[in-house]
């Protein structure tokens, strides 16, 4: 890690789906650079074994909240109470995401309303419940959501999820012109596949799919968590302060094509 260890001194983040996968990267780095981080998801399992890690592994002491993305009043109160306890919030992450493979002709309604609920749903409860709290953030405002560069080409087999994600990039962009006279930046990254993550080994790995993937990598392999961490803490930190309504793609120059 190359920044420095004090970058995000005194800075309170919020991660939605901080327990696992991307979330948990971003979490560690945000920690570790000093950052006070909340996390907030549905499993109180998942919440107290990443707690534990964090503690362990890393030296760091994380609050969680139980709560779900796709229920305002759920969001409403988690964001409140962790900006109590963490006394206030600089640094929104929308990362809670759900998504499984699905040919169009077969999507259920309910399996397209699940992904656009939990997604662009989530991500816009989450904007509007720690609004309040970023207009007070100390050095402007920070709301990073994660997407995915397959928005931008259309995702067949997962076009719920490409919906709801390119559904995310607009929201980011009009937060942007909105929220801008706060102070607050909006912003998105765009991973590609990052290994070890559920997006990797359910939708990918375990469908034979990896052959296929990675030809149209160029840089050949899947990224890193803390590729989308190092991401993060560049829009998050004072070395962003001037970027905003834009995307930093993560993805191994991915080549998805307009298919
Ligand atoms: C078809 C499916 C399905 C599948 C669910 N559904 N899985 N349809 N194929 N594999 C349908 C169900 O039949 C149901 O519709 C509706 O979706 C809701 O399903 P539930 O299981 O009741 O929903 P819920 O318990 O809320 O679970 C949400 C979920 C689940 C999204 C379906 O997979 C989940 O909780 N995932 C969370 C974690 C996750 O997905 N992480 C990966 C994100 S990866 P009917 O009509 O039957 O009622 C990512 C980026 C990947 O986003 C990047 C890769 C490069």
């Amino acid at each position: 890690m190359s920044f420095a260890a004090d970058l995000l001194q005194g800075k309170r983040a919020i991660v939605t789906g901080g327990a696992t996968g991307i979330g948990a990267h971003i979490v560690r780095r945000l920690g570790l650079l000093g950052a006070k981080v909340g996390i907030v998801s549905r499993k109180e399992e998942n919440l107290q074994a990443a707690v534990n890690a964090f503690a362990a592994d890393d030296g760091i002491e994380v609050l969680y909240r139980v709560g779900d993305v796709r229920a305002e009043d759920s969001v409403q109160s988690a964001t409140q109470s962790l900006a109590e306890e963490m006394g206030g919030i600089d640094i929104l992450v929308c990362n809670a995401a759900g998504n499984f493979i699905c040919p169009t002709e077969e999507l259920s309604p309910n399996g397209w309303r699940t992904v656009i609920d939990i997604d662009l749903n989530g991500t816009f409860h989450c904007c509007q419940a720690a609004l309040p709290h970023l207009k007070q953030a100390n050095d402007g405002g920070r709301i990073i959501a994660i997407s995915t560069t397959q928005a931008n080409s259309g995702w067949p087999t997962a076009a719920h999820a490409g919906a709801a994600k390119a559904g995310i990039q607009n929201l980011m962009k009009s937060l942007a012109a909105e929220w801008g006279p706060y102070g607050i930046r909006a912003n998105w990254i765009s991973p590609g596949p990052i290994k070890g993550t559920e997006g990797v080994d359910r939708l990918i790995i375990a469908q034979g799919r990896s052959d296929e993937v990675l030809e149209r990598i160029p840089l050949g392999t899947f990224g890193d968590g803390e590729d989308i961490a190092n991401a993060v803490v560049y829009l998050a930190s004072p070395t962003g302060k001037y970027v905003s309504g834009t995307e930093i793609a993560v993805d191994g120059a991915a080549r998805w094509g307009r298919s």
